[in-house]
């Protein structure tokens, strides 16, 4: 893992590379507000997507006055089969350069102990989302020779972790779709970065039954994507925060049954008492 971290391109090329419109799902909260708001800040029209619709219409509002760029909202739950129907034909007016597909949930504890059918609906929302959103916003970014991919992906892909063992599978489908897709369309120009934030500040935490103050070098959604804004050419994994980078690379290198174990420990340590999914 490089600490040396690029340097962003200007507005002006960042928007002729991956504008003039990018498609964020989960932006009504956490990384995905986030980089709602940093794509508009380079002047990119949206299309943002969540169930929330009073919150991705209040950050439309708030974003088309600040930054002098046409937002639109489409409501939809992830978990839905028609989902990506709708969204696809929501997208059906906007020249979309960028997809952004964020949206996620985990479910923590042990694995007897969790509700199949929201396991199943994870691995809808984590899993099929962004294969099926890849997979119909391709062949128009290959068509235009350039643009990018994001996949909100996470540190638990890069190995397994007890208690959170749907979650972790989850997210290693999705840095094995980032890598794989890097392989098939960056050389046509199309730049694809599976992102892999460690603890971010967000909802995420409180939803999933954990309790913040146990966990160190947490980072702001800000943050996560700036890193990620810098290194979208720098694919095809970029694991945010140095001090993540520097855990997840000891992790990875140790004995697995080792690292397994240490893992366990942690997460364990960092379930709330009544430690459930959301
Ligand atoms: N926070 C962390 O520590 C962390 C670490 C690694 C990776 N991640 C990943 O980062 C991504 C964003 O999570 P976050 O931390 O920003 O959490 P968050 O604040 O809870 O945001 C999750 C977003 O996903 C949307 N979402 C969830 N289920 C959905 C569904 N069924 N249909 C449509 N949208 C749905 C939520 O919108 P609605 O509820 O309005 O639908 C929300 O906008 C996820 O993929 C997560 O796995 C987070």
């Amino acid at each position: 893992m490089n600490e040396t971290l690029p340097r962003e391109l200007s507005s002006a090329k960042f928007g002729f590379r991956y504008g003039p419109a990018a498609l964020v799902t989960g932006a009504s909260s956490g990384i995905g507000h986030a980089f709602a708001t940093e794509l508009a800040g380079r002047g990119l029209d949206l299309l943002l997507v969540a169930r929330r619709a009073d919150r991705l219409r209040a950050l439309a509002a708030e974003l088309e006055q600040a930054h002098d760029v046409a937002v639109q909202v489409c409501v939809a739950d992830l978990a839905a089969p028609d989902a990506v129907d709708q969204i696809i034909a929501a997208a059906a007016g906007l020249d979309i350069g960028l997809l952004v597909s964020n949206a996620g949930f985990g479910l923590k504890g042990a694995h007897q102990d969790n509700d199949p059918a929201r396991m199943a609906a994870m691995l809808q929302v984590n899993c099929a989302a962004p294969l099926q959103l890849t997979h119909r916003l391709l062949p128009g970014l290959l068509r235009r020779g350039r643009g990018g991919v994001i996949i909100t992906s996470s540190v638990e892909g890069l190995l397994g972790v007890p208690y959170s063992a749907a979650y972790a599978a989850s997210k290693a489908f999705t840095n094995s779709l980032g890598e794989s897709l890097w392989g098939e369309v960056s050389p046509l120009g199309v730049d694809v970065l599976a992102l892999c934030p460690g603890s971010t500040d967000t909802e995420a935490h409180a939803l999933q039954g954990i309790d913040s103050a146990t966990l160190e070098g947490v980072m702001s959604p800000r943050a996560v994507v700036l890193e990620a804004l810098a290194n979208l050419g720098n694919g095809p994994v970029h694991v945010a925060g140095a001090q993540n980078r520097a855990m997840f690379t000891a992790l990875t290198g140790m004995p697995r049954r080792e690292a397994l174990l240490q893992m366990a420990a942690n997460i364990r340590a960092a379930l709330l008492p009544s430690g459930t999914g959301s």
